[in-house]
């Protein structure tokens, strides 16, 4: 590992741990619902290639499997998701049965921030939150689609050396993860942790305040 490098891992690290960010799990489809329905149709079209309408984004929504995929979230002080992102492994679906399933080593990443929390780093700590995912997976390739237009999408894809193919006006960016070791594991439990903890407790001043109807 060069010294750039094991800069960008401390630097990492200390943003990930600064932002806790949580693994959402089917029941919180309301609130990635009530996140993604906020975006614009520019946002939209940043984040899906499309401007999707919100019929569709519902049927998105309904249709991510939380067994395979993992999806995470930054929660405001009342408890409104302000960033998303969605970790999908590609998983072979064709093998047959009784054939043992090759584990997936490609995984697909994408994200937005709520336009009133972006600039302050949720969207790089997303994407780092998902590297180390994907590490501790065995994914060897995180890769993202966006549009080469999409600065802010580009800046982070080029902090975290991506590699990336411009194509019509888009762009697809791959990044060759190192293995997981006892940091990238422990890292992620950390920061699991500590979303669990920042969540408990703004729920407790929330339902304390009586302001929120959180159980
Ligand atoms: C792309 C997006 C997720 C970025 O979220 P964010 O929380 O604002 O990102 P960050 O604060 O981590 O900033 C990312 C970097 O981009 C830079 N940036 C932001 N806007 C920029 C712009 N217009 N031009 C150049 N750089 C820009 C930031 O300065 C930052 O770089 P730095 O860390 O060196 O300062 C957010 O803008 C978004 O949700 N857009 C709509 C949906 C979308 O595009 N999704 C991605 C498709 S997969």
């Amino acid at each position: 590992m060069t010294l750039d490098e094991r800069i960008r891992d401390r630097l990492d690290a200390a943003r990930v741990l600064a932002i806790p960010i949580k693994e959402l799990g089917a029941a919180d489809r309301p609130l990635l619902l009530e996140h993604l329905l906020g975006l614009g149709a520019e946002d939209r079209y940043l984040r899906f290639g499309n401007p999707l309408s919100d019929a569709t984004i519902e049927h998105y929504v309904d249709g991510i499997n939380f067994n395979e995929a993992a999806v995470f979230g930054i929660f405001d002080d009342d408890l409104a998701l302000m960033a998303a992102g969605h970790f999908a492994p590609h998983v072979n679906h064709a093998t047959p049965p009784g054939i043992a399933e090759v584990k997936p080593t490609v995984a697909e990443f994408g994200l937005s921030v709520a336009e009133r929390a972006r600039g302050r780093g949720l969207g790089t700590a997303l994407f780092v939150r998902a590297s180390t995912h994907a590490r501790n997976l065995g994914i060897t390739t995180l890769f993202m689609h966006c549009l080469t237009q999409n600065k802010a999408m580009m800046r982070i894809a080029r902090k975290a050396g991506m590699e990336i193919s411009h194509s019509a006006g888009e762009a697809d960016a791959y990044v060759t993860l190192a293995p997981a070791d006892a940091a990238s594991v422990m890292r992620e439990a950390m920061q699991e942790q500590i979303a669990l903890f920042d969540f408990a407790v703004k729920q407790q001043l929330l339902n304390s305040r009586g302001m929120h109807p959180v159980a």
